[in-house]
């Protein structure tokens, strides 16, 4: 019995975290971001994991990055601006963001 207890809560907290990192890939497609980025590589925008790298250990880079995807902007990976993305709500960027910085090469 008290297996079977532990086995299944394991299974719940596996399932648990597949469905946070699905969440916000699902919220990168919902809101259009995957036309431009992809995790692993660069496609119009820079690949998510080199996004995770550029600002690793830089605790305002959450909130810096919120408001750049909402304002959009260029400069920073190149000439070619992203547009801004105001109808995003918040919540979802702030989960969006914590993904994109929480990746790994
Ligand atoms: C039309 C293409 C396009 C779309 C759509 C787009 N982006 Fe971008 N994104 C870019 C480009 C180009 C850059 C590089 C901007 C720069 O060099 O400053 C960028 C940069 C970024 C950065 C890094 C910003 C920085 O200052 O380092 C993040 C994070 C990001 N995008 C997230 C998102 C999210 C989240 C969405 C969806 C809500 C999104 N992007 C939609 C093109 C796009």
């Amino acid at each position: 019995m008290k297996i079977a207890a532990i086995a299944l809560a394991a299974a719940g907290a596996l399932a648990a975290s597949v469905a946070a990192a699905q969440s916000a890939d699902d919220l990168i497609k919902k809101h259009g971001c995957a036309a431009c980025h992809s995790n692993d590589k660069k496609i119009v925008g820079p690949a998510y994991v080199d996004v995770a790298a550029k600002y690793k250990g830089d605790a305002t880079a959450p909130a810096k990055l919120i408001e750049k995807v909402k304002k959009g902007g260029q400069g920073v990976w190149g000439p070619v601006p992203m547009p801004p993305n105001p109808s995003v709500p918040d919540a979802d960027l702030k989960t969006i963001v914590t993904h994109i910085l929480s990746l790994k090469k």
